[in-house]
């Protein structure tokens, strides 16, 4: 049976499918609010020494784990520990991580794709400021009709790619998406550094303010690398066990950080810009895509081509990372209950769909549903998000560097990377023994409140 698992088609086509599930609403959304409100250039900074301390070597870590036992996340841990429940566990969480995340993760990614068709209506060509925007997304994402059929859309697009398989279904799509998600976000970043009074965004960007950095900004720069790069449920993992013994690990993931770093940093520079050119403010929180930008392309020469740009951009960047959430339940079910793929990619996109129903419901209908004080939307969120993911980190860094043991591992880790230094190596090793678990370990310990 293993025998006859796919392969990726090329190193290429693995890194931007591994790529694509780490770029996503993570770095076109939320990255650029949070540069906005903690500090600029600082922040970017701690990002990115964030990046390089935890992200790299768990995401090394996650796609070993995947390539050695050609399994999913389950599968893997069971194989590794040979069939230790705990650590069985661990992998099970990462799948129920999945399902939780993609059943809200699709709702928002149907609002992009609900938006790209209103900027085609031109439903936003009336809109003269932010209020009227946030009226705007109200109405649309409080009619349950709206919500549930671009919900529904959009798990079928993604099901569609996860049915037609691993070469034929993402390698093909997300050679298609990478690409053209560049030359999107280029357009706008061009649109947007040359309007007239832009360089005051692009100074806001790249001014350096220590005096806003706290505890708490770095915990939030730790938290927002470990979500944009999809580590801690074995997304990488998943991805991994269709990879073959010849390709380099280190040299992939090098690959794929880069690339969702600079996504991230050009998401900032497309937008900054465009709002300080328009006079508005930018420390607006979650709402800056859906309220202040539908606005901003009012003010801007062509802005309607430009709105439409900028929601296909989301929608693309989106879906990319629903693949590879819906990737990682699929390939559970394929690998523990031979169930055919085509059959469990429907059956788990139509279950996820239904997980997702009180998270679209928050938003119509449902407002008053609370769980422990949260929406379902927020409460979902927040158990996977600040919870699952950090933990699901802990466990396989301590996993791959005590467990399993940094030495075997490495032994692995040198397949297919024979340019590898002893040096690397133990640097790699040292990161995911010490660094990487007490890092995210406080990250957890700050989201849940008690730092
Ligand atoms: N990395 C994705 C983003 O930045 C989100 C994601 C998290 C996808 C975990 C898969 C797994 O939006």
């Amino acid at each position: 049976m293993i025998n006859q698992r796919e392969q990726w088609g090329s190193k290429r086509g693995f890194v931007l499918a591994a790529a694509g599930s780490a770029v996503g609403l993570g770095n076109i959304w939320k990255f650029p609010y949070l540069v906005g409100e903690n500090g600029g250039a600082a922040f970017i900074l701690l990002y990115l020494v964030c990046v390089i301390l935890v992200g790299l070597p768990v995401v090394i870590a996650e796609i070993l784990i995947g390539r050695t036992t050609q399994r999913n996340p389950v599968g893997s841990f069971r194989e590794l520990s040979q069939g230790n429940p705990f650590w069985m566990a661990v992998g099970g969480l990462g799948v129920l991580t999945g399902f939780l995340i993609l059943s809200y993760y699709n709702v928002i990614a149907g609002w992009c794709l609900g938006y790209v068709v209103e900027s085609f209506k031109g439903s936003f060509q009336q809109i003269e400021n932010p209020a009227l925007a946030g009226e705007l997304f109200s109405s649309l994402s409080s009619k349950p009709h709206w919500t549930l059929l671009f919900h529904g859309l959009f798990m079928m697009i993604t099901i569609t790619v996860i049915y037609a398989g691993i070469t034929k279904g993402i390698e093909r799509a997300s050679k298609i998406m990478m690409p053209a998600l560049l030359v999107l976000i280029l357009i706008l970043v061009i649109r947007g550094v040359t309007l007239k009074g832009s360089a005051a965004g692009v100074g806001y960007l790249l001014k350096v303010d220590f005096s806003v950095i706290t505890g708490k900004t770095f915990f939030l720069a730790l938290g927002q690398a470990f979500f944009s790069l999809s580590l801690g449920m074995g997304a990488l993992l998943t991805y991994g066990s269709y990879m073959s013994k010849k390709e380099s690990i280190p040299g992939s993931a090098l690959q794929i950080v880069i690339l969702d770093t600079v996504i991230a940093l050009l998401a900032g520079f497309m937008i900054f810009p465009a709002v300080f050119a328009m006079g508005m403010h930018p420390a607006q929180g979650p709402s800056l895509i859906f309220n202040i930008l539908p606005v901003v392309f009012n003010s801007i020469p062509a802005g309607y081509f430009f709105r439409i740009v900028f929601f296909l951009l989301l929608t693309v960047a989106a879906l990319t990372s629903t693949i590879s959430l819906l990737e990682v339940i699929t390939t559970f079910v394929v690998d523990e209950f031979r169930l055919p793929r085509k059959m469990a990619a429907i059956f788990l996109g139509i279950v996820v769909f239904v997980i997702g129903l009180p998270s679209a419901l928050s938003f119509c209908g449902w407002q008053n549903v609370r769980l422990f004080g949260l929406t379902c939307f927020d409460f979902v969120d927040f158990i996977s998000a600040n919870i699952f993911l950090p933990l699901g980190g802990i466990f396989i860094a301590l996993f791959v560097g005590w467990f399993w043991g940094a030495e075997k591992a490495s032994s692995h880790l040198l397949e297919g990377a024979v340019n590898l230094t002893p040096f690397l190596v133990s640097a790699w090793s040292i990161l995911i023994r010490f660094i990487a678990p007490v890092l995210i370990l406080l990250i957890f310990l700050s989201s849940i409140g008690i730092l």
